[in-house]
């Protein structure tokens, strides 16, 4: 099991494949698992590399919110671990809520970027709440409440069974309070429509058809910002358009790396 040493925590890490580095930032509340079809797919032309964020997977946690910077932080540590001078930065979600800190960060270790399922935009003062509210029911009732709460607004409805299962069965492995840091953490993310702005490089922006949290106009709404993006709809798919339809994902993300 791949990890390396940063502030003090031991982060866990998948790496497979050799080539070009490309680099996947998980949603809330899974962990690299997601990537597991990714990583079949591209592992023969490229080397990919996909982090537990901190408090996520097989990843330690660290001390109070889990901020979308610190993330980010932690990735740049992960690809300086790695010698990799840099990488296509790709994240769904909350991971593309992170690609965009690492951006800000340091734009010199993106070649490209890949925005999944995900939105530029901050919490307003109604969604901050509901996050408090998602963290402390984490904290009191267990991943149970992540389920709950989470999975039904992650995939179409109905759902097809073996990805509700799938999808169930990593909810379940996530530390509850991994999960509270990082529901705390999302509501302090600023928005990101300035980092984008300034980000010159190709930038591919996917979305599941049915995507009910991150719907096609947040996507629109990036790619009006970014000088170089194209937004592609992922058919038969609704938040986690990478686990619902591999097929069109992995063709997408396949052809995008071809032109980078
Ligand atoms: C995710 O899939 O990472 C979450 O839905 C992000 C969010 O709640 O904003």
């Amino acid at each position: 099991m791949p990890v390396f040493n940063h502030q003090g925590l031991q982060l866990h890490y998948l790496d497979e494949g050799r080539g070009p580095a490309v680099l996947l930032l998980h949603a809330f509340p899974l962990s690299s698992e997601m990537y597991r079809q990714q990583i079949a797919a591209l592992a023969p032309r490229y080397r990919v590399i996909a982090p537990d964020f901190r408090g996520f997977g097989k990843s330690e946690m660290g001390e109070g919110p889990s901020e979308m910077s610190t993330f980010a932080t932690d990735a740049l540590a992960l690809l300086d671990h790695l010698e990799l001078p840099n990488a296509v930065v790709g994240g769904l979600s909350m991971g593309g809520y992170a690609s965009m800190a690492l951006l800000d960060q340091d734009p010199s270790r993106v070649r490209a970027l890949v925005l999944a399922d995900t939105q530029m935009g901050a919490d307003d003062d109604a969604g901050k709440a509901r996050r408090e509210e998602t963290a402390r029911d984490v904290e009191a009732r267990g991943v149970g409440a992540l389920v709950e709460s989470y999975l039904p607004k992650l995939l179409l409805q109905p759902p097809a069974k073996d990805v509700e299962r799938k999808v169930r069965s990593i909810i379940e492995s996530t530390q509850p309070k991994g999960a509270a840091a990082a529901s705390r953490g999302m509501a302090l993310r600023p928005e990101s429509r300035n980092i984008l702005a300034r980000f010159a490089g190709p930038t591919l922006i996917l979305v599941g058809e049915a995507d009910a949290i991150t719907p096609r106009e947040k996507a629109d709404q990036m790619a009006e910002v970014i000088s170089n993006a194209s937004v592609l709809e992922i058919p038969k798919a609704g938040h986690l358009s990478n686990l619902e339809n591999p097929t069109a994902f992995n063709r997408a993300l396949d052809a995008f790396l071809e032109t980078v």
